[in-house]
């Protein structure tokens, strides 16, 4: 197994937009996803040990898919999905806040890959099921796989092709996910970039969240309780911002908040179920953080991402990589193109 641990020095001509920078052309759907897996029972407000609970339905998934506006065959056929996390939906990866510094999925089209940007269950436009009983760390991770088999087959709206290869790329929740994909069901992907992620306890107390419809009325009228958000943008740009001056736009902060989703009590309660390690991973691994990442990094330079390599003993390699004045929410700070910079250029290294 390989290890390095990337330094990142980049000219500004090397994080120029590429020249056909345009709007990819996205297909938008609701997919209707069946799953079971075994959940934990809640009811005493903390998990207990072991899972027991069986979960089975088919609840409706809202994916978007953009095709590259590059054409490189050799990509073509290597599809990236793309997972969020907490308090965050699919618009997380194709922001429509100034697209050609912040969109990771018009970063990547223009770099000739096909996403596949999933809006997770209870999110956005998906089903919103019991947000304690269903929406737990177990049944994500089934829902997710479920997906995954779907999207190398080309079986969702304005697929027009299987695909041979998937690149997951996951941030927080999202990543949490992946984890917990590759340590179940190893064969699913080829590459795992985990973004905003490393294993270890969360503390707690560094992210505030309160019942969404408390927040947000309108947006979140009529869900249960057990759905909650962040509840102020002090808040939110505390948890999820670097605190390095000037690292941010504060009309980038702004549109986040403006777009927060929700962050379920189930999945919350439940996610140590998939921090395990994936001993049987095959493929090649990317952990990316931002330094001021408060929830995922144990120290300034996030020293604890670069031993991330113990929880996968096979992977073909792995890489850690820390962008310097960027807090948990990657996507959203002025190093933006830098993170997407360094994700390409991993997976050109890697074969991809
Ligand atoms: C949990 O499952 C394990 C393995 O099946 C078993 O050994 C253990 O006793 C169970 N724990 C509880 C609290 O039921
Ligand atoms: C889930 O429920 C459906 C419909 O009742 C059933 O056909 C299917 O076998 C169940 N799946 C599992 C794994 O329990
Ligand atoms: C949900 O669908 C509505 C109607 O198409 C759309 O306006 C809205 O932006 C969607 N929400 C998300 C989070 O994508
Ligand atoms: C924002 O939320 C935090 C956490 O709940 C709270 O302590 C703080 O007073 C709130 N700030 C504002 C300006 O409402």
């Amino acid at each position: 197994m390989r290890s390095s641990l990337i330094t990142i020095t980049l000219s500004a001509a090397a994080l120029a937009a590429p020249s056909n920078f345009f709007s990819p052309q996205c297909v938008d759907s609701i997919a209707q996803i069946s799953a079971s897996a075994t959940n934990f029972d809640l009811s005493t407000g903390a998990p207990p040990a072991n899972a027991t609970v069986p979960v089975n339905g088919t609840y409706g998934i809202q994916l978007h898919f953009c095709k590259p506006t590059t054409p490189i065959p050799s990509r073509s056929k290597t599809l990236q999905v793309l997972v969020h996390g907490i308090g965050l939906n699919g618009g997380y990866w194709y922001s429509g806040f100034e697209p050609e510094k912040y969109s990771y999925v018009r970063y990547m089209a223009a770099l000739g890959f096909p996403t596949l940007t999933v809006t997770r269950l209870g999110y956005g436009n998906s089903s919103h099921p019991d947000p304690v009983g269903v929406v737990q760390a177990p049944y994500d991770v089934a829902i997710v796989s479920a997906i995954l088999k779907a999207a190398r087959e080309g079986n969702f709206l304005g697929a027009t092709c299987a695909f041979s290869r998937i690149v997951y790329v996951g941030h927080s929740y999202g990543s949490i996910i992946g984890n917990g994909v590759i340590a179940s069901q190893p064969k699913l992907i080829d590459a795992a970039v985990l973004t905003g992620y490393s294993h270890g306890e969360i503390d707690a107390s560094k992210i505030a969240l309160v019942p969404a419809a408390t927040v947000d009325p309108i947006r979140f009228a009529g869900l249960p309780d057990g759905y909650l958000t962040t509840p102020n943008i002090t808040s939110r740009a505390a948890t999820f911002f670097s605190s390095t001056p000037n690292s941010y736009d504060p009309k980038a902060l702004a549109f986040d908040f403006a777009h927060e989703d929700i962050a379920a009590f189930g999945e919350v309660l439940t996610s140590a179920y998939a921090v395990v390690p994936a001993p049987e991973f095959t493929g090649p691994v990317l952990a990316i953080n931002g330094a001021d990442d408060i929830l995922f990094c144990k120290d300034t330079t996030c020293s604890n991402l670069k031993a991330e390599k113990t929880f996968y003993p096979k992977a073909k390699s792995f890489d850690a990589v820390v962008i310097p004045s960027t807090g948990h929410s990657l996507n959203f700070h002025y190093s933006a193109p830098k993170t997407f910079f360094s994700i390409n250029s991993w997976l050109v290294r890697r074969g991809f």
